[in-house]
């Protein structure tokens, strides 16, 4: 349990990091939108293992929702966020209010092409991966970690991130921590408490879909057409509409038709009512 600070603006963070920086100490970075759970708990843990200095930053960036419906409704609790930033041993919550990170006249955009345009990029539009990359840049100029954490239960964010740090020689390293899940398998993610009950007992198909996907491919089946209908059709079994569930490239997320010994990544977005939730899995074919 630490003493977290909380800091609302770009000078304090800076004045609070300068001596720890001074005495080259390893700074961590932990971005998140807040409404913490155990994905991100796990992002904090791994931080808390590595680093000197962990700093987490809360700020829901009205830049990458795509829907203002989303934005309004999304989870805020700041005072729970805090507590559980102590418990997970957080040095610094970096808490910015909007006019912080956009103040009037905010003008630059950071756009990374590519692996912005399939999947979340074509569901969401071109703004989200905008609005993400923009303030990621930011937050890692405003920091400047060490070590920056991302989990792979965003695997298009983690991609178009590494994509930017390496384009703007950004002296950070990109840490990718696993996909934490309840017990049923659901990915953990501050979207869930929106769920009624229904439609979280439906909402675990979308692991099981991955699973059967993933499954198929380590018996031995190498037809993606043949490894996604298996997917698809637990989504449909729970009556879930998937807006995409796809066999990708997990560099480039290129569709992959057939495996052939290199691992792909099945990702799947669905509505379940409301709610939309993204998940994926490594999909490999057996080595032997
Ligand atoms: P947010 O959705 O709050 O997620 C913050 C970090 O937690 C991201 O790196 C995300 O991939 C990770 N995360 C979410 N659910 C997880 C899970 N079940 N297991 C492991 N990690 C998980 O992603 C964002 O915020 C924003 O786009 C952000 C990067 C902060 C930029 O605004």
């Amino acid at each position: 349990m630490r003493n977290t600070q909380v800091i609302r603006t770009v000078d304090g963070l800076r004045a609070a990091l300068a001596q720890p920086r001074r005495a080259s100490a390893r700074i961590g970075l932990v971005p998140t939108m807040g409404a913490f759970h155990e994905g991100h708990l796990s992002l904090m843990a791994q931080a808390r293992r590595d680093c000197q200095v962990v700093v987490v930053s809360l700020f829901v960036n009205p830049a990458q929702f795509n829907e203002t419906g989303d934005l309004a409704v999304y989870p805020r609790d700041e005072q729970r966020d805090l507590e559980l930033a102590a418990e997970a041993g957080v040095d610094l919550m970096f808490a910015p209010g909007v006019a912080e990170i956009y103040p009037d006249g905010f003008a630059t955009a950071v756009s990374v092409a590519g692996v912005t345009e399939p999947l979340e990029g074509a569901h969401r539009g071109p703004a989200h991966f905008d609005g993400v990359a923009t303030v990621v840049a930011k937050l890692l100029h405003i920091v400047g970690p060490d070590v920056a954490y991302f989990g792979q239960k965003d695997a298009q964010q983690v991609l178009v991130i590494r994509r930017m740090v390496a384009d703007l020689n950004i002296p950070v390293r990109v840490e990718v921590c696993p996909t934490a899940r309840e017990p049923d398998g659901l990915a953990a993610s501050s979207r869930n408490v929106r769920l009624s009950g229904d439609e979280r007992r439906r909402a675990s198909a979308l692991h099981r879909g991955l699973r059967r996907a993933a499954d198929l491919a380590r018996d031995g089946e190498r037809d993606g057409a043949t490894i996604l209908a298996a997917g698809r059709a637990e989504l449909d079994g729970a009556g879930i509409d998937a807006e995409y569930f796809e066999l990708v490239d997990p560099d480039t997320l290129a569709p992959v038709t057939q495996l052939n010994g290199r691992p792909a990544l099945a990702v799947v977005a669905a509505r379940v009512g409301d709610t939309r939730l993204i998940d994926n899995e490594l999909v490999q074919s057996p080595t032997t």
